[in-house]
């Protein structure tokens, strides 16, 4: 192509602005230009589109936790796939209350519960000390709050062995997130799953050591 001629492609096939005078070819120019741009412009976002973004790995990834500082009678959330997940360490009078209410509730044994298998019996737990569970409420998705001591002192009756209320609709949860018969809540609060690395290290969302 000579010096002073300019080639453009127009769905494909070449076309040449050498007849053009100067100011058309200057604007066609500019148009190529504003064309590539604007290619370029949604090329990047659409390829973006299928890379998982940081924040979105990190989400959806296991979570470690150290345990190290959860005093007896202390809980503490973390979160994990944008849920939160309570770890309660649970005194031996919390994990004895566990069997003074079975009763009450609709599934003692966890039969119906979203849980892991190796999660077993009445603590719901790989360690009884540690009550890992996701802390939302299974009728609606509310976050129920910490009623954890017994009795009349957090504004629930004489009978409460320590638990969870949740604020929306009046589920209450034991110790081990059970519910009680009679509430909107049908089925036990979930367990994720999880293991241990050592006696302090928890991950949340990865389950090949506790199987
Ligand atoms: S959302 Fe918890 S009782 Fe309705």
């Amino acid at each position: 192509m000579s010096d002073n001629k300019q080639d453009a492609s127009v769905g494909g096939a070449a076309f040449c602005a050498c007849s053009l005078d100067p100011s058309r070819r200057a604007l066609m120019a500019a148009t190529a230009g504003v064309g590539a741009v604007a290619a370029a412009g949604v090329a990047v976002p659409f390829a973006a589109s299928f890379m998982p973004s940081e924040r979105a790995k990190a989400a959806g990834a296991p979570v470690e936790v150290d345990l190290s500082r959860l005093q007896p009678g202390e809980k503490m959330t973390v979160e994990w796939q944008g849920k939160p997940v309570w770890i309660l360490r649970r005194t031996p009078e919390m994990l004895a209350s566990l069997q003074s209410h079975a009763a009450g509730l609709v599934d003692p044994e966890s039969k119906a519960a979203e849980q892991p298998a190796y999660v077993k019996g009445e603590a719901r737990a790989i360690k009884p000390e540690y009550f890992v569970c996701v802390g939302i409420c299974t009728h609606l998705g509310c976050s129920p709050s910490d009623k954890l001591k017994p009795g009349a002192e957090g504004g629930m009756d004489e009978s409460w062995p320590g638990g969870f209320l949740c604020p929306c609709h009046g589920s209450r949860f034991d110790l081990a997130g059970r519910v009680f018969k009679s509430m909107p809540a049908p089925t036990n609060l979930v367990i994720p799953p999880h293991t241990y690395l050592s006696d302090t290290r928890l991950v949340i969302g990865e389950d090949t050591k506790g199987a």
